[in-house]
């Protein structure tokens, strides 16, 4: 209810590209962290990028979500001019999710012409956050902060946690909703944490009475309390809760109050290699069969697809007299 009247029946479909499977990072939870060994790297190319982008225009999309590790070599100015070439041969937007990046970069690739950003903080408690995912020498991680920058240079931001974390508390997922809410996201994307055995974090288990399950029914209590505070914001029915629920998790998702799907248009040579955690959902099927099954998910529970770039609904009613862009 809450959803239909904030946000309609519209799922808006976001093509998300995994560029490049480098890291420089080390979190404790993520399987293409850094001292992940065994895992071959990939990054795409710029021609490889484009040709995914084609797709996604061919398949009706209205945005591109470009994601990778925390890759330096996808330099500020490569990510720009690759930004700026979509930008003039589409009318796509353009969500980037790259990690915690320069200022300088941030402001190039606004600049370039990249409409959102993508950053998780994963918790709001600062004590699990940063024993989950250590700091480089000399920099602290702030991502609020980075969050409040990103929004200053003009991006739609979008951010999100992780439910079921071990050390994770009740509370704390009450904080991230509250966090949500002050942030005044655009964009929230919950999962359930999934370990990765080869992760440190992969192979601790916490229990207690304070510890939230990682649990696909968490997860939908934890998406309907986003759309509750933030009914307004654009919220995705993950591919993790995806990965919890093969047959129905999207669908069940979509109909506790998310609104976006994110079909994977990756190469599928590379998918698997972009395992953040095991057994993800989509690492066979190619572009083509993920857009099939996703429309057929969204029209089997009585909802359309959207049309037109899906920009954050929040920010229209801030500015109602900003069109929405058309697609050609
Ligand atoms: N389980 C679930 N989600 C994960 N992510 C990273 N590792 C895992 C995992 N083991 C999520 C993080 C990150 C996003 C890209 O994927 O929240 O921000
Ligand atoms: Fe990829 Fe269903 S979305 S197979």
């Amino acid at each position: 209810m809450v959803r239909r009247q904030n946000v309609g029946d519209e799922v808006h479909l976001r093509g998300l590209i995994e560029l490049s499977n480098h890291c420089r990072r080390n979190c404790l939870y993520c399987g293409i962290r850094r001292d992940h060994a065994a895992l071959s790297r990939y990054r795409m190319s710029r021609q490889e990028v484009l040709a995914c982008v084609d797709q996604a225009v061919t398949m009706g999309y209205g945005t591109v979500v470009l994601q990778a590790g925390e890759d330096p070599v996808l330099s500020g100015p490569w990510v720009a001019e690759l930004v700026g070439e979509i930008k003039s041969r589409t009318n796509l937007a353009v969500t980037l999710s790259l990690g915690e990046r320069g200022q300088a970069e941030y402001a190039l690739w606004r600049q370039a012409g990249a409409d959102r950003y993508l950053l998780r903080f994963e918790t709001s408690s600062p004590a699990l956050f940063e024993r989950i995912h250590p700091s480089l020498p000399g920099v602290k991680s702030d991502r609020v902060a980075i969050l409040g920058r990103l929004r200053e240079l003009g991006y739609e931001i979008g951010s999100g946690v992780m439910i079921g974390i071990p050390g994770q508390t009740y509370d704390d997922l009450a904080s991230d909703i509250m966090l949500f809410a002050e942030l005044e996201l655009d964009m929230i994307g919950v999962g359930p944490y999934i370990p990765h055995p080869e992760t440190p974090l992969g192979n601790e288990t916490a229990t207690g009475p304070q510890q939230p399950p990682a649990s696909e029914l968490m997860t939908y209590k934890m998406v309907a309390l986003a759309r509750l505070a933030c009914p307004r914001a654009n919220i995705p029915s993950t591919t993790a809760l995806a990965t919890l629920n093969l047959q129905q998790g999207r669908e069940l998702g979509l109909q506790r109050g998310a609104n976006i799907v994110m079909p994977n248009l990756t190469p599928v040579q590379y998918r698997s290699l972009y395992e953040i955690y095991p057994a993800k959902a989509c690492i066979r099927e190619t572009a083509a069969q993920c857009h099939g099954c996703l429309r057929g998910r969204i029209e089997s529970i009585g909802r359309t697809t959207g049309t037109g770039r899906g920009d954050s609904p929040r920010r229209r009613q801030d500015a109602p007299t900003a069109p929405e862009p058309q697609k050609q």
